[in-house]
Parts: structure tokens; sequence; C-alpha cells
């Protein structure tokens, strides 16, 4: 263990004079809006990393911060994994890229396809995005059909067609009968929005008659198990069996986006749920901290892919697909992550889950939980919400959840912006305890802001 005793303690912001303002400030000049992507959180400014240990981040100005948001939910062992490290290392002395097939990336393949039902065949990528973007061109390429249906308020990566009814707020959104398809960027083509058929989670008969509507056209649901943007809510058993009986009755696949909810389980989020696809979207964990993304699924199906003696129905190629650096990572990040560590993620995110319902019952204020497994999410909502039209995005709610991120930060916690937060394997009931005992302390002293939101 790392003494961290000499560093300060964390403070909300990095603020004017930090070493974070001015790397901010050099960035402004080469970067539109001084980031490489969206998702850089900023109050005002970002907080510029130096490096990572176990469950803890260390910025440039030597705060030291337990680290909720894990890239995104992405390292799950936290950060310079031994095993991970190791892997990395060996594999950057054998070589960093090649134009050929490498044996490690058989093993990995191996492992994912033992442990996630209905996972026979599987192919690499470099992104979860890229892993979308070709369940859905493979559920085209099987069904001959082109257009999906999916989970208004779900992310799913940056494939146009999986970016549809993403951005949807409650002036546009449409009926609770006809979930519009909205665009996610001015000069979305609206041909993509014909394509795109929007779903509300947790909405057995409204899915059902939605699907029934334009089963001719639909190769593909596109479903992640528990939309992390759009509540991070557990399916109820009605919706996922709904869901499951309009696509056998029309033969179209079910496509499970587990990007970020396979760390649901060894076997997966699917299995969790009971849902089971034809295609699996996978990524973020499986590259143990690399880039990397996985289309997976039901061998019939995956014969897309294969060539052949002729050519493939859907060709898929990158330079960087299957590369051995993140192969290595990920398999090492994969094999250390057995049944006992899942049980463990499970044990904390219980204790989590509890801890911060015994605070919000105590207060009787009007917040509620949600996730599973790992994951969890704090809502300025006294009922838990069912789907994504039940999140409040009031300036009230929006002010309680930045204020709560920025009490975390002061206390050393990195609450991501919008409370929606994940736990990692070297987190101990201790850290668990601290982020019950912050959400608590925020809670008593905090009434002003709280009683806005009832
Ligand atoms: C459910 C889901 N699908 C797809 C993606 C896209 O993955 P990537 O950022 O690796 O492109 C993400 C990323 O957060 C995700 O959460």
């Amino acid at each position: 263990m790392h003494s961290e005793s000499f560093l300060l303690p964390a403070t909300g912001n990095s603020g004017a004079g930090s070493r974070s303002a001015s790397a901010y400030d050099r960035a402004q000049r080469v970067f539109p809006d001084g980031v490489s992507r969206v998702t850089i959180e900023r109050d005002p400014i970002p907080r510029y990393v130096a490096r990572g240990e176990g469950a803890y981040l260390i910025d440039v100005d030597g705060r030291r911060l337990l680290d909720l948001n894990a890239n995104f939910t992405t390292l799950i062992h936290g950060h310079a994994f031994e095993p991970v490290v190791s892997a990395v290392e060996r594999q950057v002395r054998l070589g960093l890229c090649f134009a050929n097939p490498t044996e490690i990336e058989i093993e990995h393949a191996e492992l994912l396809c033992s442990r996630v039902p209905h996972l026979e065949r599987i192919r690499f990528v470099t992104t979860g995005s890229e892993a979308v973007m070709f369940a859905i061109k493979a559920a085209r390429a099987f069904t001959g059909r082109t257009a999906i249906a999916k989970i208004e308020g779900a992310y799913h990566g940056a494939y146009d067609w999986a970016e549809v009814a993403y951005a949807s707020r409650a002036d546009n959104w449409g009926s609770p009968t006809r979930p519009a398809s909205t665009s996610n960027y001015r000069g979305m083509p609206g041909s993509v929005l014909d394509e795109v058929v929007a779903l509300r989670f947790n909405d057995a008969d409204g899915a059902s008659r939605i699907i029934e509507q334009h089963a001719d056209k639909l190769a593909a649901l596109l479903i992640d198990p528990m939309p992390s943007r759009a509540g991070l809510i557990p399916p109820e058993p009605a919706f996922i069996q709904a869901l499951t009986a309009a696509a056998r009755r029309h033969r179209i696949l079910i496509i499970s986006d587990e990007v970020l909810n396979l760390r649901q389980g060894f076997r997966g989020a699917s299995a969790r749920h009971a849902l089971e696809p034809d295609l699996f979207a996978l990524g973020k964990i499986i590259g143990g901290g690399l880039p990397i993304g996985a289309i997976g699924g039901r061998a019939e199906v995956m014969a897309v892919f294969a060539a052949g003696s002729g050519r493939a129905p859907l060709p898929q190629g990158g330079t960087f697909a299957a590369n051995p650096l993140a192969m290595a990572a990920g398999l090492a990040a994969m094999q250390a992550l057995d049944e006992l560590q899942f049980a463990h993620l499970d044990a904390l995110g219980a204790q989590l889950r509890k801890g911060l319902r015994d605070v919000i019952d105590k207060h009787g204020a009007p917040l509620s939980i949600s996730g599973a497994a790992s994951l969890f999410r704090i809502h300025p909502t006294r009922l838990p919400p069912r789907e994504f039209r039940d999140l409040p995005m009031t300036s009230g709610a929006t002010g309680f959840l930045r204020e709560l991120s920025r009490h975390f930060a002061a206390r050393g916690v990195l609450l991501p912006s919008g409370a929606a937060a994940c736990l990692s394997t070297p987190m101990q009931a201790r850290d668990v305890n601290l982020v019950i005992e912050v959400f608590a302390d925020f809670v008593a002293a905090r009434g002003d802001l709280i009683g806005e939101l009832a």
C-alpha cells in the first residue's frame, strides 16, 4: 500500500492558479471547447490527472480522490492493476501491432465465449461504438431489413442510427404512446431518423405495440439491459419477456449492448436479466483499460462476417482490430475477474445501495437509488424512476446533482456529475462506508437544496 498522506486534501474545484487551470488554458488553444470528448466534466474546468493507483486517482495538483468513475466504468480493477501492467509491458516488447493475427486474441475470445451464454462467435474491434455499429450492420445483413428499435434516452456510442432518440427532451420526445425519433445533432439525415423506432424502457405493452407496427422493416432491437443514461434502472421481467416475444414472433434480432453492463456479472448482464440475445456489443472492461470493442453472438448470425470462398455478406476490418496490447490487457483483466471478484463487487454494491437508501429513509429525503451489481445512481426523485421520462430535468434537480458532486469532491470522492457511478475490485467495505458517510453529511447539511426537490 502506498501512503499518500503528503497529498493535499481534495477540493471540489481545481481553482484559478492551479495546474489544471493552466493545462485547460493551453487546451483551449488546440481543442474546440478545450477537450477531446464531450463527456469530460468541467466545474468549471476539468480536473487533469497525473496518475491512478488502485481505487484512487491523483490529479496534477496533488489531490487524491476515490474514483467512482473509473473511466466511465472501464477500469473494473481500478488503476495500474498489476496483472494488466505486466501483461502490457510484456506485449510492448513483443510488438505493438501486426497485420497478422496473434494467439492472444484467440485466448481472449475463448475466455469470453466460455463465460457468456449465446456468445458463440466473436470479432474484436477498437471501440464500443464500433461494436454497436457492426452489431446493427450484422443484424441488417442477416435479416435483409434496415431499421432498428432502441430505447429512448439510451446511449450506445457514436453510430448515427444508435444516436437517435438519445438526446430526447420533454419538449420533443413525443407522446407516451409514440416516442419520437429525435435527432442528436443538427444535420442528422432524415433518412436515419426514418430507420429508427424509439421505445420507452420498461413499457412492455407500448414496446410490443410499436414493434408490431414496424415489424416488417425491423432488423434488430438494440437494448442495453440497464441503460445508464436512461436511468441505470434494471429491466422489469415483463419488459424483457415482451421484447423477446415480439422479436421472436417477427424474426427480429435482439442486440444486447453490454459495452457498459457486462460488468454486472461473470456471465454478463443479459444472463442476469433473462435476456437471450442474438448479438452482443461489448467493450470497456474487456480491454483492461485499453481501447476495445467486440461484436459477438450466435454462430448462425455471426456467419455474416465469414467470407468462406467468396465475399463476406458483411466485411468487417480495422487497422487496430484485435490490437495485441488491448488483447493482452483485456485478457489479464478478465482472467483476474473470476466469480469471487464478482461476488465481492455484488456485495459492495448491495452494501452501498442499502447504506444510501438508509440515509434517505432516515431523513425522509425525496431521493432514490437505482442500479445493480457494481453500479449505482442517486436520483433527485422520491420514487425510483422506471424509465427515462421519470428522470427529473428541472433546474432544482440539476443544481442538487452539481452540489452533490462538489461536496463529494471536497471530501475526496470523485462522483460523476449525474451521480451514476461504479465500484471497482480494489475497493473495500471502508471505501463504501466513506461514500455513505459523505452522502449522509450532504443530506443532513443541504436541506435547502433537498427541500426544493420535494
Ligand atoms: C452502453 C454503451 N454502448 C456503447 C458505448 C460506446 O463505447 P465507446 O465509448 O468505447 O465507443 C458506450 C460508452 O459509454 C456505452 O456505455
